[in-house]
């Protein structure tokens, strides 16, 4: 999954993880550390500092895509469209969140787990997205020792659901047009103490929060690689005019030959794409 997917082969068990170091036990405590030992630590607190600091409400969503906007080849293969350092990137935002959510898509294409392996840190609680209750059977995440799993469900389909007896906790939400309200979505996992939520993938799931105006960061690393057609990434409505277009504060940072883009959106809260 992500641009690079969520594939396994993730860090052995006691295994010093790549890309230790000093700043990052502080970092996942929840503390920026103001003296920092070197150049390595210096980028991990100018990086994910600022996401630290933004206390214990904060919604990010990222996406890894080729250079022409996809997220998976036509096929729905993810493997893998950013290389390791993004890989690495993304298993520390999740370590940096209390829920990761994914549309239940991403699950049927990848069948990722959502835990922290490249990186030491607490995997977050997983959310999967699917008001049709089409997650399928054998899906990894509900079979592994990871944290527990909440399948969000339409309402009408959360009593058949709960009665499969699968390992996830059964929400049943409502929906309009067969879809959840990001904000909905976001009210019942603050409910449950996860008010830190990094929304994964895919680009519709990605692309709804955007529209709901309820992300606080965007971050979306791009690739050097040219897909041609696959599945894309963000898509909304738009304007008519550029000068109109969403244009939020930004910060990029180099991953080995990706780039990431980082976009403050709480900077331009109430100027939603449509
Ligand atoms: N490169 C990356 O960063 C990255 C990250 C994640 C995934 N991926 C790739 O992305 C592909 C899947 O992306 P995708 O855009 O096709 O799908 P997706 O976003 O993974 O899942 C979309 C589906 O999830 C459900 N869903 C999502 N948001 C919802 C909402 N607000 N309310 C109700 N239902 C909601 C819906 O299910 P229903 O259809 O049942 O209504 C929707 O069609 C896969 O190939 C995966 O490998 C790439």
């Amino acid at each position: 999954m992500h641009g690079s997917a969520d594939a396994d082969g993730g860090t052995s068990s006691g295994a010093r993880p790549v890309g230790a170091d000093d700043a990052w036990p502080s970092l996942l405590d929840g503390r920026v550390p103001a003296d920092v030992a070197g150049p390595a630590s210096a980028e991990l607190v100018s990086r994910y500092g600022p996401l630290v600091a933004a206390g214990p409400r904060l919604v990010l969503a990222q996406l890894g895509q080729s250079l022409d906007g996809f997220v998976a080849a036509r096929t729905g293969d993810a493997v893998f469209v950013t290389g390791e350092e993004d890989r690495r990137h993304l298993h520390r935002l999740r370590a940096l969140t209390d829920a990761v959510v994914v549309g239940v898509s991403t699950v049927a294409a990848d069948d990722c787990r959502l835990t922290v392996r490249e990186v030491a840190g607490p995997s977050p609680v997983r959310v999967v997205l699917d008001p049709r209750a089409r997650l399928p059977r054998g899906a990894r995440l509900l079979g592994d020792d990871g944290p527990r799993v909440l399948w969000c469900v339409g309402r009408a389909r959360a009593p058949e659901a709960a009665a499969e007896g699968r390992k996830a906790e059964v929400v049943g939400l409502p929906t309009a047009d067969g879809r959840f309200a990001p904000a909905e979505v976001l009210a019942t996992l603050a409910a449950r103490g996860l008010g830190r939520v990094l929304v994964e993938g895919g680009g519709r799931t990605v692309s709804a929060f955007l529209a709901a105006g309820v992300l606080d960061r965007l971050l979306v690393t791009t690739a050097p690689l040219l897909v041609g057609d696959g599945v894309p990434g963000l898509r909304f409505a738009g304007e008519d005019r550029l000068a109109d277009a969403l244009r939020p504060p930004a910060r990029r940072f180099a991953l080995g030959a990706d780039s990431c883009l980082e976009l403050d959106l709480s900077a331009v809260r109430g100027r939603r794409p449509t």
